[in-house]
């Protein structure tokens, strides 16, 4: 197939995936290649950033070149190169970005810096016409994030977590009570054979009006509930008590989007990022859009977790002009989209 207006290699790097993709006029996905690094770092609860780097160089020539197969494409079919500029892993995203370099660089294209925040949001983007203005649900394992999104490239930050996101929380109780890594994932699973109503964790919803999070108070619930509990009643009841837990984020994160929704007289409500692929979150999310004569868009799973077709997506349909890179592109560790 050969190329009709933009073929854009993407690269993702920034954490424990190293992932690239070809897409098709910002929407068509011709691959979407993702190499997890979940074993490497599971024997340690978490990403360790060196072993992180390393595995990426190791891998990412080979992810290229299979996403360049499955898409029956070769380099000199691709228009841009797009690479994860930040937030993330220095060491990791500066792997991406100098093999980003170096294809645009030896066949004369231009490199789009893409934020990483933005590849979330612009997900969705792939498989559905989603119409402005509407609310973003960033959620991740970094970040937990409210936006209104008028228009493209026109974010306003509502809210945010003040302090772990709700990947991080699932991710640390998960490593408290040995459950393993990523903690969304085993807590989702485990979560769907236990009752909810179980034990009643607490709802921070911090002041009325305010659109930030906070789940470190539940986190350290969750401690307080298990530390002296016996191991049998534990083990018998543990699905029941992450179903619980999980119940807690995933209400605030509704609770605060529908309020969000409501209160700007919006009906478009877009969720994303590593947390909008937890089952319970979906249906919650679809069941109160349903209720409310609110279009919820969420991703596919696979395109919620790290991908390269999302910072595809985001290349695409960024300010081209005010995005191209030249060589000097580098990475960002902390990047805001506000
Ligand atoms: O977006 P992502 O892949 O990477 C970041 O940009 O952070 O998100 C990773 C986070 C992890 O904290 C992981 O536990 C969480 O997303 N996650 C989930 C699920 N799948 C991944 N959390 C809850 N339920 C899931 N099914
Ligand atoms: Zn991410």
């Amino acid at each position: 197939m050969k190329p009709n207006k933009s073929v854009i290699l993407a690269i993702e790097s920034s954490c424990d995936e190293t992932a690239a993709a070809v897409v098709v006029d910002g929407k068509k996905i011709l691959s979407n290649v993702i190499n997890s690094q979940v074993r490497l770092h599971a024997k340690y609860g978490g990403v360790v950033p060196e072993l992180a780097s390393r595995r990426h160089i190791e891998t990412i020539s080979y992810v290229v070149t299979e996403a360049l197969e499955v898409s029956n494409m070769t380099l000199d079919d691709i228009t841009t190169v797009a690479v994860t500029k930040g937030p993330g892993l220095i060491g990791s995203l500066l792997v991406g970005i100098s093999f980003a370099k170096s294809v645009a660089y030896s066949k004369n294209i231009p490199l789009i810096g893409v934020n990483h925040l933005k590849g979330h949001i612009y997900a969705a983007q792939l498989e559905n016409d989603v119409a402005y203005p509407y609310i973003s649900l960033l959620v991740s394992g970094g970040h937990t994030e409210l936006y209104i999104v008028k228009n493209h490239n026109d974010f306003t930050l509502l809210g945010r977590t003040r302090d772990d996101a709700a990947g991080e929380a699932f991710d640390k109780v998960s490593k408290l009570v040995g459950l393993g890594y990523p903690g969304g994932v085993v807590i989702d699973k485990m979560s769907k054979s236990g009752d909810e109503t179980f034990h009643k964790f607490p709802r921070a919803m911090l002041n009325k009006g305010s659109f930030d999070f906070s789940f470190s108070g539940l986190k350290t619930s969750f401690r307080n509930y298990v530390i002296d509990k016996p191991d049998d009643f534990l083990e018998s009841r543990m699905n029941d008590i992450v179903a619980s837990f999980q119940e807690a984020i995933v209400d605030v994160l509704v609770f605060k989007s529908f309020r969000a929704l409501k209160k700007y007289g919006i009906k478009n409500l877009v969720i994303s990022g590593g947390v909008a692929a937890n089952s319970r979150l979906r249906e919650k999310a679809l069941a109160e859009g349903k209720k409310h004569g609110v279009e919820v868009t969420i991703p596919s799973k696979i395109l919620c977790t790290d991908n390269a077709a999302m910072i595809a997506a985001a290349a695409y349909h960024d300010d081209a002009q005010e995005s191209v890179a030249g060589l000097t592109l580098n990475a960002v560790s902390r990047y805001y989209i506000y």
